[in-house]
């Protein structure tokens, strides 16, 4: 969507609040020996509390309240039987609706004890995350988020998942601009404008460039040793930098 009124902006804050409560509330929770299913439903009971539905369970049936994908999964995940362990690579996503409004948001950790690999994705996906939102200003072509991320991930040795993709948010989950790529894509010329609501969500991976569906229907795995990260912000883009929404 594109922001028209003062109204717009004070419910897509209120609800980029809440799922970024609830992102840090469960990454915060999480311990080892835990299942996933118990991690979600930290979640489910955070957006019950602050009157916001599931936006991938309302959107898409998706059965759980917020995603968990751990080590080869990159996204997706169903909460479930999933034990975690000392040394996952989790990443947790949480969307939620209120008042017709929609935020997106995401972040990746590493159980303890972490490694020199698994830290520099974290640190590398971050940065991705960062300098893909310095070049989204108004005015700029959207393709300059994926050479972003691109630069990114190649100076640090990670591949970029090229079919995960960033998009447009805010009166639905997923809405137009659809699929912006996280690499440098030249034939896209759609360009950014002031007021529209997107997310930005590099995946920056050890091996796979693709992910399949597994037979659950729902996650996104790549190859069985494959490790990715992913964060997410829901932002507004502006002439300058974007005004972040998904803050706490
Ligand atoms: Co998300
Ligand atoms: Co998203």
């Amino acid at each position: 969507m594109t922001i028209e009124t003062d109204e717009d902006l004070k419910k897509l804050r209120d609800i980029g609040r809440i799922v970024a409560v609830t992102l840090q509330e469960m990454m915060s929770q999480t311990e080892p020996g835990m299942t996933t299913s118990e991690l979600d439903q930290i979640g489910k009971q955070l957006l019950e509390y602050y009157g916001a539905k599931s936006a991938p369970k309302v959107t898409y049936g998706f059965p759980g309240y917020t995603c968990i994908s751990i080590n080869e999964e990159a996204a997706h995940g169903i909460p479930g039987t999933r034990v975690i362990q000392p040394g996952d690579v989790v990443n947790i996503d949480v969307s939620a609706e209120k008042d017709g409004y929609y935020s997106d948001t995401g972040g990746s950790f590493i159980v303890p004890p972490s490694d020199y690999l698994k830290d520099k994705l974290i640190s590398s996906t971050k940065l991705a995350l960062r300098e893909a939102c310095r070049s989204a200003k108004a005015g700029n072509p959207i393709n300059v988020i994926g050479k972003s991320i691109q630069k990114v991930a190649k100076q640090k040795g990670f591949r970029v998942i090229k079919n995960l993709c960033s998009h447009g948010v805010g009166r639905g989950l997923h809405e137009e601009p659809k699929e912006i790529p996280g690499y440098y894509e030249p034939r896209d010329t759609r360009r950014l404008h002031s007021g529209l609501v997107i997310t930005i969500e590099p995946f920056l991976s050890t091996k796979s460039r693709f992910v399949s569906e597994s037979a659950d229907g729902w996650t996104l795995v790549g190859h069985k040793e494959n490790l990715s990260a992913q964060f997410e912000h829901t932002m507004v883009i502006t002439k300058g930098a974007p005004l972040l929404l998904t803050v706490a």
